[in-house]
């Protein structure tokens, strides 16, 4: 790959699968499934802990190598390791790109522009744990002296949806005596919610943001700092107790920090290589870690590394991550697939598919390439989804009758941390269920044949062919999930070295907020402002000041 053509966009491997997906137009999973027996146990892989089940993909053994000589000319290998590395491969912020540092063992090596980093993120994880200890036994005190008993994690993207998410999924393995709660939206009725029922002196806020400048983050810290302080004022604590006492900042940005109020020396700190969307492994995950506890975090941190590790070092047609990115590149580049579907079949995985949602298409939501040249092929799909079975209820129906190509991951369990009854096996049947009439369908023939009247038999068909990923986990452990959140960083990371972008920088969200910023002062205003912004936009705001 060179500087000037990055990615695999306009190589003869594309033009080899762009004919390729002609040649196969028609070609059904009953037929793929028929022609081989053992497909469903051949197209499978066990890696890292993982079960994953790509056998009902419209894919021939020739697809997948075609699709693996892609992975091999963008250079995925090679870009992977440039990561791993601490290459600055996040080229137009001019930074290293190691998130993947944050989850290796005490005993690796690696210095980058001349910092220990694994001593770094020992340290800092050594402090995080001791911290969480404290708040979990009791003995981090506030400043009436009371324990604390509620969490409050201040933050929004990546500073919000990874520890969220993740909380969610580890619940059963979290201290169920601490409430811990998650604000992220500047709308006020999110924080109000969220510290209504709460007692500030038996409270702790994390003001979670990398840069600190986040204004939806520092309007939220400020409101819950107001609401502490008024809630502590006749208590005879003063404020820079209360302050001291109740919050805590987790930012690369010490200055910014202390400018709020919060003592440096209650900061936990990470650095400029990690995105927000891959920093929950970081101090990020404090809330986390104070609901689960360092050894369980510390499990996390394991389970991450351990797919790092298979990513990094298994043949590109057996790893895991690559197969999933490049099933992605052949629906959306060589099927028109604009869509992807995340559906997992675990309550506790509910938050997933929105946590995926930044992790996908804030990465790969560009049009240019690392070279500033448009890529002129699709990049990322909208990633959405709903846990099963709740979604069979809702939207299943257009994956099975409606026009769209809707490939979906399935994500299911072996065994739950706690049985109900029989619920795993009714969850489970379910899953298995979906994944087979999506592949197969029922045919208008068979649809007779069980005696529907020729006027239903259109409307009973299902024509099948839609294409899932079953993926399996034996347990929703802090490790799995730790591999589950990595097998999804390297897919998004491989598609984005197959499309030539650069997956780590997000200039898409900062028009929004440099106009939102502009617009403020004009809300907030008492004269009239004098707008000239178009005159639908004008107009939206004048309608905001009159009837507000
Ligand atoms: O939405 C843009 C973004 O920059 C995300 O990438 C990031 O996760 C989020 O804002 C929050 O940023 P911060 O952690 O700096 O508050």
């Amino acid at each position: 790959m060179t500087a000037e053509r990055p990615g695999a966009v306009d190589t003869p491997e594309w033009a080899a699968l762009a004919s390729h997906a002609a040649e196969v137009e028609g070609l059904t999973l009953r037929q793929l499934f028929a022609d081989d027996a053992q497909r469903g146990e051949r197209l499978a892989l066990e890696a890292a802990g993982l079960y994953v089940d790509y056998s009902k993909h419209l894919v021939s053994d020739r697809t997948l190598a075609l699709l693996v000589s892609l992975a091999e000319v963008a250079d995925v290998r090679g870009r992977a390791a440039a990561m791993f590395r601490g290459e600055h491969i996040n080229v137009t912020e001019d930074r290293a790109v190691l998130h993947t540092a944050l989850r290796l063992p005490q005993d690796a090596e690696l210095v980058v522009d001349g910092q220990d980093v694994v001593a770094d993120v020992h340290e800092v994880l050594d402090r995080m744990a001791v911290f969480s200890d404290s708040v979990r036994d009791g003995s981090w005190l506030g400043a009436t002296g009371r324990p604390i008993r509620a969490v409050v994690n201040i933050g929004i993207g990546g500073s919000d949806l990874g520890p969220a998410m993740a909380y969610q999924a580890l619940r059963s393995y979290s201290q169920r005596d601490l409430d811990v709660r998650f604000v992220s939206n500047v709308d006020g009725s999110d924080v109000l919610e969220a510290t209504r029922d709460l007692d500030p002196a038996e409270t702790l806020v994390i003001v979670c943001s990398k840069t600190f400048t986040t204004q939806e983050t520092l309007a939220n810290a400020r409101t819950a700092r107001d609401w502490l302080l008024s809630g502590l004022s006749d208590t005879g604590a003063s404020s820079d107790d209360a302050v001291a006492r109740h919050f805590v900042a987790v930012s690369t940005n010490a200055a910014k920090v202390t400018e709020f109020g919060i003592d440096p020396a209650n900061m936990f700190g990470f650095w400029d290589w990690v995105g927000g969307r891959y920093s929950f492994p970081s101090a990020v995950g404090l809330s986390l870690m104070v609901a689960i506890g360092p050894e369980h975090f510390r499990d996390l941190l394991a389970g991450f590394h351990e797919m790092d590790e298979h990513f990094r070092t298994a043949p590109l047609e057996r790893n895991l991550p690559v197969i999933l990115g490049l099933l992605g590149v052949w629906y959306g580049d060589f099927h028109g697939a604009q869509t992807h579907a995340v559906l997992p079949y675990t309550q506790y995985l509910s938050r997933f598919p929105a946590y995926l949602q930044q992790l996908d298409m804030e990465s790969n939501g560009k049009t240019v390439d690392l070279a500033g040249n448009p890529v002129r092929v699709q990049t990322g799909p909208v990633v959405w989804g709903e846990p099963g079975t709740n979604g069979q209820h809702a939207f299943y129906q257009l994956i099975h009758q409606g026009s769209l190509l809707v490939p979906a991951d399935f994500i299911g369990l072996i065994r739950p941390r706690e049985r109900v009854g029989e619920h795993q096996d009714l969850l489970t049947a379910n899953l298995f269920a979906q994944t087979e009439a999506l592949a197969f369908g029922r045919t208008a023939e068979e649809v007779r044949a069980e005696g529907v009247a020729e006027d239903l038999v259109a409307h009973k068909t299902f024509r099948g062919n839609h294409p899932t990923t079953t993926i399996l986990l034996d347990e929703l452990t802090p490790a799995a999930l730790g591999r589950l959140v990595a097998l999804y960083e390297h897919k998004v990371f491989t598609q984005g070295v197959i499309w030539g972008v650069n997956s780590f920088d997000q200039w898409g969200v900062e028009l929004g907020k440099a106009l939102a910023s502009a617009i403020v002062p004009e809300l907030l205003s008492d004269d009239e402002p004098a707008l000239s912004h178009d005159s639908s936009t004008d107009t939206l705001i004048r309608r905001f000041r009159r009837l507000r």
